[in-house]
């Protein structure tokens, strides 16, 4: 299995480019050079037509991502019932899954549940939270995550407005959260906003559009983590 970055990061914070805004024709040379320019993990956006209004990719795609490159896979479920896909995105090699808290198949299958489901898969557990969810949603699973992500645009589509009231959640899950512990923002980061979520407290930052749309990728991956004056 790949090392997982959410448990040892070699560094922080953590850039993971979401494989969305790639280009689908050309799949595998779009992650290899994500990794060559310097991403530390991608992330995959599944959607499932029901929870969000797009569809996306499935377990095929993230297998054939892990045959291209030796970055690690979170998979963002964006799916009502997320319980039925943790087996074949870990059989896939997905090394993190992360599902959203207001999924509608949680009422019938905790997040507790789901979480442990996922650990003992041997994949890190996240969950998510929409712009209009309030932080004190995920209160009583904070402490079993290993990462939370907080959504900063209305979860369907790459390329759309950051939405900064959600750094007040950043803000007042930071303290509440352990140092193992990730705290990953998503959804319209480019290096203004992205620098704005990590003085809030973010460690992880998931940009599409903004690397896959870039000229210079590795200049922005290094960029948004901070390495070169902005
Ligand atoms: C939105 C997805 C995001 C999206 C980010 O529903 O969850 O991961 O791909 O894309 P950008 O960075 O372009 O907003
Ligand atoms: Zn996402």
């Amino acid at each position: 299995m790949k090392s997982n970055v959410f448990l040892k990061p070699p560094h922080l914070p953590l850039v993971a480019p979401s494989v969305l805004a790639a280009d689908f024709g050309r799949i595998a040379e779009e992650v290899i050079d994500a990794e060559r320019c310097g991403a530390d993990l991608l992330h995959i956006d599944v959607m499932d037509g029901h929870f969000v209004p797009n569809l996306t990719m499935g377990p095929d795609m993230v297998q054939a991502i892990s045959k291209a490159t030796t970055l690690m896979q979170d998979v963002h479920l964006m799916v009502t019932d997320p319980q039925d896909f943790v087996k074949p995105f870990l059989d896939a090699g997905a090394g993190s899954l992360t599902f959203h808290i207001e999924a509608p198949g949680l009422k019938e299958f905790g997040p507790l549940e789901l979480i442990e489901r996922i650990h003992d898969g041997g994949a890190t557990a996240g969950i998510a939270i929409n712009p209009e969810t309030p932080a004190e949603a995920v209160a009583s699973v904070i402490s079993q995550v290993d990462l939370i992500l907080i959504m900063s645009v209305h979860p369907g589509f790459t390329g759309q407005t950051f939405i900064a009231e959600v750094l007040e959640k950043v803000r007042w899950l930071r303290n509440k959260l352990l140092p193992r512990q990730r705290l990953a923002i998503d959804g319209g980061i480019s290096i203004r906003t992205g620098h704005d979520a990590l003085e809030a407290g973010c460690d992880v930052l998931v940009a599409g559009a903004s690397v896959f749309r870039a000229s210079n990728r590795a200049g922005t991956i290094a960029n948004l983590r901070g390495d070169y004056p902005r």
